[in-house]
């Protein structure tokens, strides 16, 4: 992570302590409150989840053992039965909560639809049958490849009431990435839509499906499902390509939920990782319920009364956990927006807060950063006086935007939930309880009550108060991943294995530097691995790379992330030619596009140096930590002992 923001966090010493007002309506009303949760959570963690299991979720079958764990492989309420889309729709039904606002949604250019609980509960009860008629099973993958529509959700918690794991794909992917997502979770059907709007444009989507699966690309597909959103005129291909409207009108609206094992797969997703491949994360579904649902309960505050917005992609992990699941599972009413502050609409964010009198508001500091740019006078021109908690997600949050967000959007008076977690986590796992623990600009507090989670050294050893160290969790919770997804050994070596277990003491690696200071405060900062954080989303330099290394003009490449004041960090590449290339301007732009198809437009490098040759070790080993200072200007900190050719760094610096 950037130095200046380390360094800034480093003398953070400010102090934000909760209303009393707020902190006497709070689930969670003081910090000793909070610390005896946690220490009876920390004494038997069992018995902690099994009670709020009981309480928090209905089952069609309790479960028989709370915990079985085997590390590193953990299972939660083995035996019990249940369904998150019951959890999320039917036991709403029974109560006043039937004709009660869940889903609000807004398209960019206006159009507006809201679902109550028994809207919402009909459309995914066609859906489901939908998807049956198209032959999908229990057990069977389906992906998701959709824009910000009610149908995402609709979508999501269809598989979820049929028992098919799904499979959500950034809708922002590249006709490529979502190939190799397709392969890999051999997805029998994939949902998707014409297209979406995000900034005044039109997003196409079906045309890169059809890309995917064009030369048997992606065998496993039979079937396509397509949503009208854009109107525009797309290919359908008789017998594989059906429109939803179409076949939604032939089914029935009654469809029992599947009575799923709490260890039932309920979805994989995609995430970067240090190797080129991302990797699946395998989510099950009684631990993920009941960890979304109370995470964002107390986390939030949440009451039945809020308006929650989480201004997420549901091709992420916080969309999965915090505009869908979490909210829904606990009744409440999640707000959905399909685009983006634009210089057409740069109020837009405030303008819905206004108009549904939104109470909770959630977002990630690449955002707050983009609003600060973009003027107070937009936030200042609108009423924001119904909000009450502000969070954030992504990345570390500088002092300086998580102050903007306490005064300008906050008014000085909604406590900020800053929320580390990971896509691997399932959801919040450090974070305040906002009436109950005082906050400081820049860190994400303390545990949730139940996680076990420490700042240690390679060898396991806890390091002083303020000493930086490795991110760990000492002991399982409900909503971790469970594997990789036809990985289990990758799943081991990635997050069991960079510190070694003793004692019969696992740690689970996070990938993130962190240090406690004097009060218990984690101050995360930022990964340890070769993942890059752009705008809050994670690449992976070896994706990248290979993304490069596949045209034509580029032998090699290497990738590092810089410093860049909206984005936290950008991509930065190191290339290396075929021999009858010749590097221009021109074929740096051509890179950059390359890059942007096989991925996706979120890792098009923010610039590209050609270069003669990688600075390597005498293993052959490329030395990234010398290409960073270089890519950010700074002098080559540190050994460069190892360097098989010195001359090559000499050249890189232009000596
Ligand atoms: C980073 C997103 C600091 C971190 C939910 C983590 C954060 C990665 C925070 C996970 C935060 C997320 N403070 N850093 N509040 N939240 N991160 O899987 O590096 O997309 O490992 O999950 O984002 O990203 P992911």
């Amino acid at each position: 992570m950037a130095e200046s923001t380390i360094e800034s966090i480093l003398e953070e010493k400010r102090l934000f302590n909760p209303s009393q007002e707020f902190a006497q309506q709070a689930h969670i009303k003081s910090k000793q409150e909070y610390q005896q949760l946690y220490e009876q959570a920390k004494t038997n963690p069992e018995q902690f989840w099994a009670d709020l299991a009981e309480k928090e979720l209905d089952w069609f079958q309790k479960w028989d053992q709370t915990l079985d764990w085997q590390p590193p492989f953990a299972k939660w309420f083995v035996g019990g039965k249940l369904n998150i889309s019951y959890n999320c729709l039917d036991r709403h039904l029974q109560t006043w909560r039937k004709n009660k606002a869940a889903l609000i949604w807004e398209g960019e250019p206006g159009d507006t639809r809201t679902y109550t609980y028994a809207q919402l509960h009909r459309e995914v009860c066609l859906m489901a049958n939908v998807l049956k008629q198209l032959g999908v099973q229990k057990g069977d993958r389906v992906a998701i490849y959709l824009p910000m529509i009610p149908e995402a959700a609709i979508a999501m918690l269809a598989c979820a009431r049929i028992g098919a794991p799904h499979s959500v794909v950034f809708g922002g992917f590249s006709a490529e990435a979502l190939k190799t997502r397709l392969v890999d979770a051999e997805a029998k059907l994939v949902i998707t839509a014409d297209g979406g709007f995000r900034k005044d444009k039109v997003v196409s989507l079906k045309p890169e499906v059809d890309k995917a699966l064009a030369n048997n690309g992606a065998p496993s597909v039979e079937n396509v499902l397509v949503v009208q959103r854009t109107e525009e005129k797309v290919q359908m291909e008789p017998g594989r390509d059906h429109w939803w409207h179409d076949l939604k009108a032939g089914v029935s609206a009654h469809c029992p939920p599947e009575s799923m094992d709490s260890e039932d797969l309920l979805f994989i997703l995609y995430t970067s990782g240090t190797t080129g491949k991302p990797k699946g994360v395998v989510h099950t579904t009684g631990g993920y319920n009941l960890y979304t649902h109370t995470t964002l309960k107390w986390a939030f505050d949440l009451k039945e009364t809020d308006v929650y917005w989480c201004t997420a992609d549901v091709g992420w992990i916080t969309g999965h956990s915090y505009i869908v699941y979490g909210p829904l599972s606990n009744g409440a009413t999640t707000v959905m927006y399909e685009g983006a502050p634009r210089p057409s609409n740069p109020g837009c964010l405030w303008d819905i807060v206004e108009k549904y009198g939104v109470t909770i508001f959630y977002t990630a500091p690449t955002a707050i950063r983009a609003l600060i740019k973009m003027g107070e006078h937009h936030p200042n021109a609108r009423d924001l006086s119904s909000l009450r908690i502000l969070g954030t997600v992504g990345e570390p949050i500088n002092p300086e935007a998580w102050m903007w967000y306490h005064r300008i959007i906050g008014q000085e008076k909604c406590p900020i939930v800053d929320t580390w977690w990971q896509t691997e986590t399932g959801g919040f796992m450090i974070t305040p309880l906002p009436g109950a623990i005082p906050t400081k600009p820049g860190s994400a507090a303390l545990p949730f009550p139940g996680i076990l989670a420490d700042v240690v050294d390679l060898d396991g050893n806890p390091v002083k108060p303020n000493e930086g160290g490795y991110l760990v969790v000492k002991y399982p919770w409900p909503g971790m991943m469970r594997t990789v997804y036809g990985d289990p050994d990758r799943f081991r070596r990635t997050y069991w294995e960079h510190i070694a277990p003793k004692d019969g003491q696992y740690f689970y690696f996070a990938g993130d530097g962190a240090r406690k200071d004097d009060d218990g405060y984690f101050w995360i900062m930022g990964r340890v691995d070769d993942v890059i954080n752009v705008s809050g989303h994670r690449l992976g330099t070896m994706e990248v790379e290979s993304a490069l290394v596949s045209h034509p003009a580029v032998a090699e490449a290497a990738v590092v992330g810089r410093k860049d004041e909206m984005k936290g960090e950008e991509v930065f590449a190191f290339v290396t030619l075929e021999g009858d290339y010749q590097g221009s301007d021109d074929l740096k732009q051509e890179l950059k596009q390359h890059v942007a198809n096989e991925i996706g437009a979120i890792a098009r490098p923010g610039d590209i140096r050609f270069t003669d040759a990688l600075p390597k070790t005498r293993s052959g080993k490329i030395m990234r930590r010398l290409l960073r200072n270089l890519a950010s200007g700074e002098e080559v900190a540190g050994d460069t002992s190892t360097l098989e050719d010195r001359s090559v760094l000499d050249k890189l610096r232009g000596g």
